[in-house]
């Protein structure tokens, strides 16, 4: 694909710049084996609720043979499945009937660390003569002190783990279960590069790049500096500013070496990359002329207060700074962060949908949120995250997030025929997928209508932005193409609002969130609590 190709996206556009992207995350999917825990034969039978639903691709969190230290992202083969999930069998299996569906898949890929299982890292750590022992970060300790260098892990304690064997420390990022491969070593970047060919070669669409921020460390091990702004009660990971940890150069060389596998592979494969930064040091992760990530993840949806002024100057800012030709992306939930419904209210879920599928650029929708899924309180005993057993008390704990998906209102809300890994919501009886499925007001049908209404209009999918107001409480922009105006106004607030002749909008009410009145001409110069509608403008 050429440049100037990339840039037209209003002719040509590519599949992903319409697409939406569905997250599944498959320990808590479904469940069709009886062990409580998901697999793929589960997701394969509910494919056709995923087509109902039209989404364009779905991306699935790790389901390679792992310890499941951090479940799946303490990879033991990248080139297997686990057989908790199933076996390579059942995945070609699932690829083509996602296939068959018009449905295109995105494996999940985790390039900054293996297991500390997998064979690699044995043989890394069997001697320091082992052939392999330059895949991993090895270090002896400084004559003065206990560790290497002050650097800390992300679920706490240092980020050096001693191994008494071989009289070293090595390093993680993550969990000492999760040593950090050497992407120095081109051995190790080979090795990694194949592990893309296997899976495209078995005819995956793209791959979500885990923690890619994290992927080069200084290589001299100098010390983090004290990070001003940490207060009791955050993640203790951030009493250190991760200068020299995170965000090397050296990290857009691989990816621009992950990317030119895709595209020997074709122009349509995807390759979104996972790193929470701010936008200013987002963008450069499309690399330099985009020979980088085509999204890279864009969570400030995750993380921006909930109202318009600062969404509004999200939005601004974001388009602003995407580089030229770059395709923007929106998230609002996923595996790691608090679900949606529990951090905004419930009330806002609707109007936070019809913001996902009607912003500039592809929207990634995380398993459960399209019936409003709230955060699931996890009692003591079944806390199962070990970033929550590690660092407890701090909220930082991701089980309430990646309950098991709620189908119906039989027992374990038809995840499974057993008890699940992680309990199940106790509203499963009234929030789940075949309750709403017959309901054409709820918030599965609006996710669903949202979803038809974006592919039938191109204005918003591939049309472009532009900002129209923000006041106190309500949000509004519009999406053209053309001729074509289309008018989105959202109420982020509990109380009505009257809308300035400015905001207002007469023309055709495509859909609304009372779900009332579509499809009629309306003159809009105000909002219910909690309304959003969508107007194409006369
Ligand atoms: C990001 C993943 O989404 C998260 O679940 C995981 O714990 C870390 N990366 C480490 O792989
Ligand atoms: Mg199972």
């Amino acid at each position: 694909m050429t440049q100037t190709e990339f840039a037209s996206h209003q002719d040509h556009p590519i599949w992903w710049q319409r697409g939406v992207i569905y997250q599944i995350y498959p320990r808590s999917f479904q469940d069709s084996d009886g062990d409580g825990i998901g697999d793929l034969a589960g997701i394969m039978a509910r494919l056709d609720y995923l087509v109902a639903l039209g989404i364009d691709a779905v991306w699935i969190s790790p389901i390679f043979p792992s310890p499941m230290a951090d479940f799946g992202y303490d990879v033991a083969n990248y080139c297997d499945i686990d057989p908790r999930f199933g076996t390579l069998e059942t995945f070609d299996r699932l690829v083509a009937e996602v296939h068959r569906r018009g449905v295109r898949i995105i494996l999940d890929y985790v390039p900054n660390h293996t297991s500390d299982q997998h064979p690699w890292f044995r043989e890394s750590r069997a001697s320091r003569a082992s052939a392999k022992r330059d895949w991993y970060i090895w270090r002896s300790s400084k004559p003065d002190a206990a560790v290497p260098c002050n650097w800390l892990a992300e679920f706490g304690g240092s980020a050096w783990q001693w191994d008494d064997a071989t009289q070293q420390y090595y390093y993680h990022a993550f969990l000492p279960q999760q040593p950090d491969l050497n992407w120095r070593n081109p051995a190790v970047r080979d090795a990694m590069l194949d592990v893309l060919r296997f899976w495209l070669d078995r005819g995956v669409d793209g791959f979500r790049v885990d923690a890619i921020h994290h992927l080069f460390e200084n290589i001299e091990l100098r010390d983090n500096p004290i990070n001003p702004d940490w207060r009791e009660g955050m993640s203790p990971a951030r009493r250190l500013l991760r200068t020299h940890t995170i965000e090397q150069p050296e990290v857009h060389d691989a990816i621009a070496a992950m990317r030119r596998v895709a595209d020997s592979y074709g122009p349509d494969r995807l390759l979104i990359g996972e790193a929470y930064l701010p936008i200013e040091r987002l963008v450069a992760y499309y690399g330099s002329d985009l020979s980088g990530f085509h999204l890279p993840f864009n969570f400030h949806l995750i993380r921006t207060p909930w109202n318009p002024t600062a969404i509004f100057k999200l939005v601004e800012s974001y388009e602003a700074q995407l580089p030229k030709g770059g395709w923007p992306n929106w998230v609002l939930g996923n595996h790691d962060r608090p679900r949606l419904a529990s951090r905004i209210g419930k009330a806002q879920v609707r109007v936070a949908a019809m913001m996902l599928l009607t912003l500039r650029g592809t929207p990634t929708m995380y398993q459960g949120d399209e019936i409003g899924m709230a955060d699931v309180p996890i009692p003591p005993e079944r806390v199962r995250d070990p970033w929550e057993i590690n660092v407890p008390g701090l909220g930082l704990g991701r089980d309430p997030e990646r309950t098991p998906m709620q189908w119906d209102a039989s027992r374990n809300a038809g995840f499974s025929s057993v008890e699940p890994w992680l309990p199940v919501a106790a509203d499963y009886v009234e929030t789940n997928v075949a309750r709403q499925a017959a309901d054409r007001r709820s918030v599965l049908s609006l996710y669903r209508d949202l979803i038809a209404l974006r592919r039938r209009e191109p204005a918003l999918s591939i049309g472009d932005y532009e900002a129209v107001a923000a006041t106190e409480h309500v949000l509004s922009y519009e999406r053209r193409l053309d001729e074509r105006r289309i008018r989105i106004i959202l109420n982020m607030s509990g109380i009505a609002q009257q809308l300035s002749p400015q905001v207002g909008a007469k023309g055709r009410l495509l859909l609304s969130t009372l779900r009332d009145r579509e499809g009629e001409d309306v003159d809009i110069r105000s909002l219910d609590p909690d309304e959003g509608v969508i107007v194409k403008l006369r």
